[in-house]
C-alpha cells in the first residue's frame, strides 16, 4: 500500500445495501475530477471502484475502498470481511459468478466485474482467506 502522505480518502461500504449501490464509485469519480486527474484515467478508476463496491455490498458484510493518489499512480485497495473467495482463479473467470437470484434481479451477477477489474488495472492483485473475506489491490499508472 503506498504511504498514508497519499491517501486521498477512506469509503465505507454496508454489504447487502444494494440502495446505495454506486454511491461510493460515484465520489470517488467526483473528487478526481476535482483533482483535475485525467477524463481517460477517471473513467478506468471508476469502473475499478464500482465494480469493487458491488461485490462489496453482494458478497461481503462490510468493507472499505481506501484510494491513494500519487504523483506517478492511482491505487485503489479494497478489504472486506465477511465469507471470502475460496477459487480466485476461477472467480476472475468470465462467466462465472456465485450471485443468487437476488442479485441477478437487480442486473448484476454476470460473473465479469473481476475481469472488468483485471483488464482495466496495470497492477492488480486479490487475496483471500475464506471465511475471512478478500482483499483487492488495483493500481492506474498516470
Ligand atoms: N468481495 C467478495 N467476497 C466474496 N466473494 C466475491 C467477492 N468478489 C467477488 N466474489 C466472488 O467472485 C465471483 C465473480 O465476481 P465478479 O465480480 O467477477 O462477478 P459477479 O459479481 O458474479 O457478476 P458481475 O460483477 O458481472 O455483476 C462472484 O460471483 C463471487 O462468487
Ligand atoms: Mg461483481
Amino acid at each position: 500500500m503506498p504511504s498514508d502522505e497519499y491517501l486521498q480518502g477512506i469509503y465505507y461500504i454496508q454489504g447487502r445495501d444494494f440502495v446505495d449501490a454506486g454511491i461510493v464509485s460515484s465520489e470517488i469519480k467526483k473528487s478526481l475530477k476535482d483533482k483535475g486527474i485525467p477524463e481517460s484515467i477517471i473513467r478506468r478508476v471508476a469502473v475499478i471502484t464500482f465494480e469493487a463496491e458491488v461485490n462489496m455490498i453482494s458478497y461481503s458484510e462490510q468493507g472499505t475502498i481506501q484510494l491513494f493518489i500519487e504523483p506517478d499512480a492511482i491505487t485503489i485497495q479494497a478489504d472486506d470481511i465477511g465469507q471470502g473467495i475460496e477459487d480466485i482463479e476461477l472467480a476472475q473467470q468470465e462467466g462465472y459468478s456465485t450471485a443468487d437470484d437476488s442479485i441477478r434481479e437487480l442486473g448484476f451477477g454476470a460473473g465479469m466485474g473481476l475481469a472488468n477489474i483485471k483488464k482495466y488495472s496495470d497492477i492488480f492483485e486479490i487475496t483471500s482467506n475464506p471465511g475471512d473475506g478478500a482483499h483487492l489491490k488495483s493500481v492506474v499508472k498516470l
